[in-house]
């Protein structure tokens, strides 16, 4: 009898993995087919370039980021990769109008860039001047020289007085948000139409609270939720807000999502398939469903447990913005915190981040965004390339992917390549080279990046 069950079971897994090989095979396209030197993309769209406060400006020195930065141990080591700190970085706060020229010699016409809360409110209801002056200054200049500017108001950093309050860890805390949002909106609201609530609300928590590798540097899987929940509920409560004020309905507010796929390493191993559903529904998923129906329910019992909803979560929000950089493929792993990790096939071709270049992945999560049935600005697509010997190949396969998405009726408004300039990656510190531009940290010189040429091409061409 137990023989006969066995058979049946063994009978039904070899179905069940047929199934998943042949009717869900991983997409991939052939390249040497594809003509990617005709890209025309609608007449509407438009291009630009990011940066986020913390890793360009400089003297950012009243964040979380600063602490964990200089948070030295006694022989000398820290989180950040080879103990660097993000200090002047490109010195962009100074020397924003040469910056303005950079963008503009590029032929693009948004520029995304986010304000430092922790600048403006360095205490507790209490604003600098100085500080809002400057990003008026800022904003009106990008203005004058033509280009579009695309605000940012939160890109992973938190003044330390919020941190010490316990961070978005505290739903309690939305309300210091909040505040700060309402008081930047109306100094902007008739000059600036697109605004982000929150950049990547997945990555600040799965990095800060499960992987450690971000500030508070805690690995606890039920507390990622929770600060994944409470940055989803801020968003929610920011657009409501903001959308009251003056110009609030004519601007239009959305949230940065970044989306990774999840693909089994072995297919024909549902352990691995498994792993995949867990991390897309806690990495993608509960933001996605959340924006939708304005619920989040996940429940993998002793692992994470959360039931919440909120009506007025529900399309409340004007656009997705999209940030899309990796694809993984992910092996099962008996560990209770770690069950997963990274694999890599033998073709795999990798960015100095330990990312595939995969552009199908691309074109995925811009129909898997689209699901959400609002416009899509991708806001962030970039490679890590110190030897710059695989930009160029990157930029023209990942646009055509979303050339295609869009050829297929996806609504796509606008670009944003990540970044403008080498500038400061978080726990990778200045090793990664995103920019377009190199920048030589000693002089401050920025250098055109040859693959940049690649950018600038499409982008003169459309
Ligand atoms: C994103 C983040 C950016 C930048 C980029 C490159 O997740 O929003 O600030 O660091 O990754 O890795």
């Amino acid at each position: 009898m137990i023989m006969k069950i066995l058979i049946l079971l063994a009978f039904i897994y070899f179905f069940a993995v047929l199934h998943f090989i042949y009717w869900y095979p991983e997409l991939r396209w052939d390249w040497k087919k594809i003509n990617l030197s005709n890209i025309i993309l609608p007449k509407s769209f438009y291009w630009g370039t990011a940066t986020a406060s913390h890793q360009v400006e400089g003297d950012c020195t009243n964040n979380n980021w600063y602490a964990w930065e200089n948070n030295f141990t006694s022989d000398g080591s820290s989180k950040i990769k080879n103990n660097q700190i993000s200090g002047n970085a490109c010195e962009h706060w100074k020397r924003y109008k040469d910056d303005v020229k950079l963008i503009k010699n590029l032929g693009l016409t948004h520029y995304r860039l986010s304000l430092e809360w922790s600048k403006i409110e360095p205490i507790k209801g209490q604003y600098n001047e100085e500080a809002i002056n400057h990003y008026i200054e800022v904003i009106d200049y990008l203005i004058k020289e033509d280009l579009v500017p695309v605000i940012t108001l939160h890109h992973f950093t938190n003044p330390i007085w919020f941190e010490d309050l316990g961070g978005f860890e505290k739903e309690q805390n939305i309300k210091y948000f909040i505040s700060f949002c309402k008081m930047i909106f109306p100094l902007f609201s008739d000059k600036v139409n697109t605004w982000c609530t929150i950049n990547e609300p997945e990555v600040f928590s799965v990095m800060g609270y499960f992987a450690g590798v971000f500030p508070p540097g805690k690995k606890s899987p039920q507390t990622t939720v929770e600060v994944l929940k409470n940055l989803l509920v801020a968003h929610t409560k920011v657009y409501h807000e903001l959308k009251k004020m003056p110009n609030g309905t004519n601007c239009r507010i959305g949230i940065v999502k970044n989306i990774m796929q999840f693909d089994p390493y072995r297919r024909w191993n549902l352990l691995d398939w498994i792993v995949c559903r867990v991390t897309n529904k806690i990495y993608n998923d509960i933001a996605l469903d959340y924006l939708t129906k304005g619920t989040i329910k996940v429940n993998y019992p002793f692992f994470i447990k959360l039931n919440f909803s909120m009506r007025s979560a529900a399309y409340a929000t004007d656009f997705l913005g999209l940030n899309y950089y990796s694809h993984n493929h992910l092996k099962f792993k008996m560990d209770k915190y770690e069950f997963f990790e990274n694999a890599y096939m033998e073709n795999d071709i990798l960015t100095d981040m330990p990312y595939t270049i995969y552009a199908e992945g691309f074109y995925r999560a811009i129909k898997q965004a689209a699901k959400i049935g609002k416009p899509l600005i991708i806001t962030e697509n970039g490679i890590a390339d110190s030897k710059d010997d695989r930009r160029e190949i990157f930029i023209r396969r990942y646009i055509y992917a979303m050339n295609k998405a869009i050829d297929e009726g996806i609504n796509v408004e606008g670009y944003f390549y990540w970044s403008l300039m080498d500038n400061f990656e978080w726990a990778e510190g200045y090793d990664m080279k995103f920019g377009l531009y190199e920048v030589d940290f000693k002089t401050q010189k920025r250098t055109l990046r040859k693959g940049a040429l690649a950018f600038k091409e499409i982008v003169n061409a459309n």
